[in-house]
């Protein structure tokens, strides 16, 4: 087994990205593969030099020989809500055949295994916070099920490789993270409000806006997952920050950090939104002595010049 060498399903996308950055950072020898529907070359472009990475163009659905790996983190799958929307299919078979394949890559390599699942699996939950022990409450057949399902079934395929090949796996559940590298046009909260914002467009809020979310900035979602990475832990654990907004509350902050002269407009919610979503990182802070630092206000300071950036090469 090598013991420096990484493949990063998804390695294109947003966090796979940033995972890439922090694993070279580890020492690392990094496989990113990545069959771009929803992530891009320019997120790695800065690599593109570095000899101890190496970008693959493939869809992780098709059997691939990867070589000898010591980290398996599949990450690969469309994550944002108008992503999967528009992907539904492709969705389900990077959830389900994509996992088998990069478990199998884990398992004929003997090398650790990470899948990236979501605070989705808890669907619009009954209990609050959610605790990785809650089974959740989603619908099978909505809009959202092509997401929240193939998850659902990924970490079920995850656990069942470790129950029967014994492969050491870890599930990650990640709950809103943003940062640098996020499509600004992706439908995900910040990012959209960022781009009305700085556009000087009212920014849409769905139903009343006293629906709540948790954000995480990005560089602390990859201390977490690192952190996990190296734990012995097999059942999911929550990586995300506690600290719950109103999405009216979010958008007063965007408009605040951009300095824009928006106002705030409503429009009905859609089907299935969840009302609330705010992880119990209990679990993490015991095994993984992991807490978010960031806060809302610091982290759209940090990530405003790539989301101006961003929409200005949009509009360009
Ligand atoms: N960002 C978040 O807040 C968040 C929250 C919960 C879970 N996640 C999970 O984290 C992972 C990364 O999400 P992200 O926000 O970086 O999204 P992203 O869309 O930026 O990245 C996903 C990447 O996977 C690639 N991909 C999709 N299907 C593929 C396939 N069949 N073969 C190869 N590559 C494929 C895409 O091209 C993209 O580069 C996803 O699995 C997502 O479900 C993210």
């Amino acid at each position: 087994m090598n013991t420096r060498r990484a493949l990063v399903t998804g390695g294109a996308g947003f966090l796979g990205s940033h995972l890439c950055d922090a694993l070279l950072a580890d020492g690392y020898y990094v496989v990113a593969a990545d069959n771009l529907i929803t992530g891009s070359l320019e997120n790695i472009a800065h690599l593109r030099n570095d000899s101890r990475f190496e970008f693959v163009e493939q869809d992780v659905c098709q059997p691939a020989d990867w070589g000898a790996l010591a980290y398996v983190f599949h990450f690969a799958s469309p994550a944002s809500p108008v992503d999967y929307a528009k992907h539904g299919i492709a969705t389900l078979r990077v959830g389900s055949y994509g996992t088998f394949e990069a478990l199998e890559a884990a398992r004929r390599s003997g090398a650790k295994f990470m899948m990236a699942s979501t605070s989705e699996c808890y669907g619009d939950p009954l209990i609050h916070p959610q605790l990785e022990t809650y089974w959740g409450n989603v619908n099978p057949i909505g809009p959202r099920s092509v997401y929240d399902e193939a998850k659902r079934f990924s970490e079920a395929v995850t656990a069942a490789y470790h129950r029967y090949h014994k492969v050491d796996t870890r599930i990650l559940r990640i709950f809103n993270t943003y940062g640098p590298r996020m499509q600004i046009q992706d439908g995900r909260v910040i990012p959209t409000f960022m781009w009305q914002a700085l556009r000087g467009e009212d920014l849409t809020v769905y139903g009343d806006g006293s629906q709540t979310r948790s954000f995480c900035y990005v560089s602390d979602e990859i201390d977490g997952i690192l952190r996990l990475s190296r734990s012995d832990e097999h059942t999911p654990v929550n990586i995300g920050n506690p600290i719950e907004f109103t999405i009216l509350e979010c958008a007063q902050k965007v408009i605040a950090v951009t300095g824009s002269r928006s106002q705030i407009k409503y429009e009905p919610l859609p089907q299935d939104d969840p009302k609330q979503r705010r992880p119990d990182i209990s679990k993490a802070k015991r095994l993984l002595g992991w807490d978010p630092h960031v806060d809302l206000e610091t982290g759209l300071k940090l990530s405003l010049d790539y989301f101006r950036k961003a929409m200005l090469e949009k509009t360009a």
